[in-house]
């Protein structure tokens, strides 16, 4: 990687960073039991002399660069929580925790952060720097806890990256506005009647009901839901039954229902509860419907995307900036700090030339380390830029 990023980021700090996330990556943590991990970045961070504060929302950890009276405060956050997926990569380093994996690259975020903590800790720049290493990102709302500990006061603005396979190693994708969805959780109890398996007559099937409706929710986004407007409704979870000749008396679906508008949301509600009530009397059989609201949407503010823009162009050059053409829906709870102060989320391309594209929370994903050198080199230039502004 022949550029700024390379003088920003010297070789000794890159070897550092990649060691940090080696050594992370083999013990995954999930949410809330980040342990090891906060326990690393502490030791780590007072290795480099930095103010912290440490079991913040339970495992969190925040550093503080205090250089300035009259300066801007300027934030950086990374995630640090793991998934419940097995590791298929083969790599050297891979999981020694089986079923648990950094599947989504949080632990790369750590080590881009603590890198941008070395090179910033080496320069005096007129600001106060507050870094946050932040638990429970997958589904536990780390973020909220997070800025309900007060942890956002006196901050101007705040920056933090992910790790995405859907761009090349040294591209990077930004823009103001909405860049991930409101996401919302749903569980589908099914309620049968169990039996014999030979006499079916007797008893309600909870499973065929199960299918059914699997299959009916499928037609709420593609029949029911203008096709303009984004929206996901995905069943990532089927249950019932126990053993090969009864019925299941019971079973359960759990999923996720991804949009960008509030009336979307809600017709998508409206049409699940129809459908699971009506698919569930058809059958002779119960359906009860719970939903539980997750993330808001990651709104980036204009001037700070704009600060973050310049940012890439200095650091990696005009052609770095992809403009993403769609919103993901993808959640991120980097939406509950962007609530509070003004900043931006970006993506930084992983894909190395050559390599096949696996997406995150992938069993086999893994990302081009040179990543980490971007990330750091970014939050770098983005503190430079800040202090000029
Ligand atoms: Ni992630």
């Amino acid at each position: 990687m022949a550029n700024k990023v390379d003088d920003l980021v010297p070789e000794e700090i890159f070897h550092w960073m990649v060691e940090i996330r080696r050594a992370i990556h083999q013990y995954p943590e999930t949410a809330f039991q980040e342990h090891r991990t906060a326990a690393l970045i502490t030791k780590e961070l007072q290795a480099l002399g930095l103010e912290i504060q440490t079991g913040i929302a339970q495992t969190g950890v925040i550093a503080y660069l205090n250089n300035s009276n009259a300066g801007p405060t300027i934030a950086f956050r990374a995630d640090m929580d793991a998934l419940p997926i097995t590791e298929e990569t083969g790599l050297p380093f891979a999981s020694q925790k089986p079923g648990f994996m950094h599947a989504c690259g949080h632990d790369g975020h750590i080590a881009i952060l603590l890198g941008a903590v070395a090179l910033l800790k080496k320069e005096l720049l007129p600001a106060n720097l507050v870094f946050i290493f932040q638990p429970g990102e997958e589904g536990g709302g780390g973020a909220k806890y997070m800025v309900e500990a007060g942890i956002l006061d006196g901050v101007d603005a705040i920056f933090a990256c992910h790790l995405d396979p859907h761009f090349w190693l040294g591209e990077v994708s930004l823009r103001p506005g909405p860049v991930t969805a409101f996401t919302e959780r749903f569980t589908i109890e099914i309620k049968g009647r169990g039996g014999h398996a030979a006499r079916p007559h007797e008893a309600v099937d909870a499973i065929v009901v199960a299918s059914s409706m699997v299959l009916a929710l499928q037609t709420v986004v593609s029949r029911q839901i203008d096709p303009t407007m984004p929206a996901v409704v995905s069943i990532g979870r089927i249950e019932g039954g126990t053993t090969f000749n009864a019925i299941a008396d019971t079973a359960v679906l759990k999923g996720t229902i991804r949009t960008t508008d509030p009336r979307v949301r809600k017709e998508i509600r409206a049409a699940m509860n129809r459908i699971a009530q009506r698919t569930a009397s058809m059958h002779k059989a119960k359906a009860e419907l719970v939903f539980e609201g997750g993330y808001p949407a990651v709104i980036n503010s204009p001037k700070e995307t704009m600060l973050a823009n310049r940012a890439i162009r200095n650091i990696l050059g005009d052609q770095a900036r992809v403009k993403r053409p769609y919103i993901s829906l993808g959640g991120e709870d980097f939406a509950y700090y962007l609530q509070k102060v003004p900043g931006c989320f970006i993506r930084i391309g992983t894909r190395e030339k050559g390599t096949p594209f696996i997406p995150n929370h992938s069993p086999r994903f893994d990302f081009g380390e040179d990543a980490l050198k971007v990330g750091a080199a970014l939050f770098v230039e983005i503190a430079h830029i800040y202090c000029k502004t």
